[in-house]
């Protein structure tokens, strides 16, 4: 990881910071936003810009509109949210290109915020096609740029990426430091044991994350649907359940590797299973031995599961989660993954939980206090953790002047 310029080393007043954030919020059915921790997550980069009577202009996405405006995904409501959060008026831009826009930005006073609309609507900002010539209307937005938005510093996008070259020192905001320093430390200092409790549906998705922190943890706990492909590699029944067919070997494969590795494997002992997945189904408790029949489907690891994780989780030194348990957005299948939360934030491990569904389901535990850090990237997490780095860090690196 190389060394990277921050907010910090910039001289910022009077000047139009053009600051990338990452305000990708999930919002229920009512359009209400339902997890606000990314918007809360940029305030102090805001707060600071406003505090060195530097201007804040604001650049976002929000969902994958490819290229079309849509009303659902704009940044609008962010604005109000943004508002309430720093108790000051934020201003906002119908575009984020654009005269008329660049004329809001030049009209900015020291200590005001701009949010420019979703930099998405814009097709340039994910397809290489006409991108050099957006990223130059991008540019005339701020004098400065800082890229804050940690969440999306693996997408080599016009804003998070291009844009950082037409600045003479493109730099990182205090999120993004914050997000970098603590999983910097998780991959070089963990203190042992570390364990690390990966769920989710496809094996396909974190077999990187998976071999990178096998040369670092002592143990690998498997939940979410991924335990039915493990359970299959194992010529277990599964039933109806959830499996990723094309990775049955890859399973295999991880479980050989961790053999080899000496990593201790925690399968789950019991499973929830039911009749269907909803609100409304019948459940019963079976043990991975007796294995799942035809018709039922696996949604949640079981209570002796539960008790027997509890003892080596409360002896950790250091816990990486990444993944529900099951399928927590029903109540009725939550309790394996809410217990887990619990069994973290009792323990005195450094607990570090990236990804946006096991985020939520430790808010929704409601010990999100007790817990190090939750980070608020979901892939740039995981990316991170196999890679070391992401590209828009590298393209902030620090170059002596
Ligand atoms: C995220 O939600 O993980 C980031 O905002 C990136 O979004 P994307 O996966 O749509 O690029």
């Amino acid at each position: 990881m190389s060394k990277f310029h921050t907010i910090v080393d910039l001289d910022l007043r009077g000047k139009r910071v053009l600051l990338r954030v990452d305000f990708d919020v999930p919002c229920n059915d009512a359009g209400e936003i339902t997890d606000d921790s990314r918007i809360r997550g940029a305030i102090p980069t805001i707060q600071y810009i406003i505090d060195q009577g530097g201007k804040a202009v604001l650049l976002a996405h929000r969902g994958r509109p490819d290229g079309q405006k849509s009303e659902n995904l704009s940044l609008a409501p962010i604005a109000q949210r943004l508002s309430q959060l720093l108790k000051k008026n934020v201003a906002f831009a119908p575009d984020c290109i654009g005269d008329a826009v660049e004329k809001m930005t030049t009209r900015m006073q020291n200590g005001d915020v701009l949010l420019l609309e979703n930099v998405r609507f814009h097709l340039e900002e994910t397809e290489e096609n006409g991108r050099e010539a957006f990223v130059k209307e991008l540019a005339k937005m701020g004098d400065l740029y800082v890229n804050d938005a940690f969440a999306t510093a693996h997408r080599k996008h016009a804003s998070t990426y291009d844009l950082a070259k037409e600045f003479d020192s493109p730099a990182a905001g205090l999120l993004m430091e914050k997000e970098v320093l603590i999983l910097t430390n998780l991959l070089t200092q963990a203190p042992s044991p570390f364990y690390a409790i990966i769920g989710g549906s496809k094996i396909s998705s974190k077999i990187g994350v998976l071999e990178a922190l096998f040369s670092r943890i002592d143990g690998l706990f498997i939940g979410g649907a991924m335990i039915y492909t493990f359970m299959k590699a194992l010529d277990l029944e599964i039933g109806n359940s959830l499996l990723d067919e094309e990775h049955v070997d890859t399973a295999k494969y991880l479980m050989k590797k961790m053999r080899s590795k000496g990593i201790e494997f925690f399968l789950p002992k019991d499973l929830l299973i039911a009749n269907a997945v909803s609100k409304d189904a019948e459940t019963r408790v079976v043990s991975l031995e007796e294995g799942i029949e035809e018709g039922w489907i696996g949604v949640d690891i079981g209570p002796e599961t539960i008790k027997a994780w509890k003892d080596p989780l409360d002896h950790a030194g250091t816990v990486f989660w990444n993944g529900p348990m099951g399928v927590f957005e029903i109540p009725l299948f939550a309790n394996g993954t809410l217990e887990i939360a619990k069994i973290l934030a009792d323990s005195n491990a450094m607990s570090i939980v990236g990804g946006g569904d096991s985020a939520a389901a430790v808010r929704q535990s409601g010990v999100h206090q007790k817990i190090t850090r939750i980070s608020t990237g979901g892939g740039a997490t995981l990316e991170f953790i196999e890679m070391g780095s992401l590209p828009c860090l590298e393209i902030l690196q620090y170059v002596e002047t």
